[in-house]
């Protein structure tokens, strides 16, 4: 018997890395997945966004764990589209339970922008980090509104929504920027949904080993900053945590075990929001 038997997951960016680990997590607690990817690249992050074969291959692994998964092609930036995808997923299994808003950027480019690229950072990071985590909600809440059964959503900040630090570039301080706001969001709808049982957290990861801390750009700025990148300065003797790691806290969370941990901001950090 899994945590999350006959219950269903809507999750954002579940081609690869932490999404796609969150999926193969719930499965195994016995959820359905409802999930979604851009599967195309965004012009002024400068690493790739998953494929359409990363998402297929998520397809296979949450089935090979179990779970029967609707998966498609949607933007979180696009309304309509994340709407469409939940609709669809909802009609297919016949409720939501669970919302994971765990899709997003982070552009880096260590050198001298032109204002028109600061300025594409910026709006980029925002609109797929801020935006989209908005989207994710409004699309979702009438369903499980409806179901009136409860719930659980859990948007993925980053430690960067906790400590400050992001750089002096249009994307990290708009990752930093994002990740914050995501907070406030996730704190007023925890308010605003408690009389209904519908519990809203946020997780802080630290550094994770997926394309976004991994990238060429992220590797070129280590090289040429030695010691820097903050975010890779755990206390506890970790460079990077697993996106395992990660899936771990959050199927804590949307679990009946957790069933009246609601507005927390929850790190999975290693140390590195609280050390000195
Ligand atoms: N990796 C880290 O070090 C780290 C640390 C803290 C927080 N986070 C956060 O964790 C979350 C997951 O990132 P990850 O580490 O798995 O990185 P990742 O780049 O491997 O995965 C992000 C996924 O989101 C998808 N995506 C991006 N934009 C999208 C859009 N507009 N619409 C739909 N899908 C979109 C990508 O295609 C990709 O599959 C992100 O919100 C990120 O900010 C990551």
């Amino acid at each position: 018997m899994g945590s999350v038997d006959g219950k269903v997951a809507f999750i954002t960016g579940v081609a690869r890395g932490q999404g796609r680990s969150h999926a193969i997590r719930l499965a195994r607690e016995g959820a359905n997945i409802i999930g979604i990817d851009i599967c195309a690249d965004i012009a002024a992050n400068g690493y790739p966004m998953a494929s359409r074969a990363e998402l297929d291959e998520t397809v296979e692994l949450v089935e090979r764990a179990g779970g029967k998964i609707v998966a498609s092609v949607a933007d979180v930036r696009v309304f309509d589209e994340v709407q469409s995808a939940v609709d669809a997923g909802v009609q297919q299994f016949g409720r939501l339970d669970i919302v994971l808003s765990n899709a997003g950027i982070a552009p880096l480019a260590f050198r001298q922008l032109t204002i028109e690229e600061e300025l594409a950072q910026w709006r980029a990071v925002t609109a797929v980090n801020l935006d989209g985590a908005y989207h994710t909600a409004w699309a979702t809440i009438p369903h499980l509104l409806a179901g009136n059964r409860g719930g659980s959503i859990v948007f993925t900040s980053s430690t960067a929504g906790i400590k400050g630090f992001g750089g002096l570039q249009g994307g990290g301080l708009g990752y930093a920027a994002s990740k914050t706001g995501i907070v406030g969001l996730m704190r007023a709808l925890a308010n605003v949904l408690a009389p209904m049982s519908i519990r809203v957290n946020t997780v802080h990861p630290t550094a994770v080993n997926t394309m976004m801390a991994n990238n060429p750009d992220m590797i070129d700025f280590l090289e040429k900053n030695p010691g820097a990148g903050p975010h890779m300065q755990n206390p506890m003797p970790v460079a990077q945590l697993e996106p395992e790691d990660i899936s771990a806290a959050i199927a804590y969370l949307v679990s009946d075990e957790a069933k009246y941990v609601t507005g927390v901001t929850f790190p999975v950090d290693a140390g590195f929001c609280n050390k000195v």
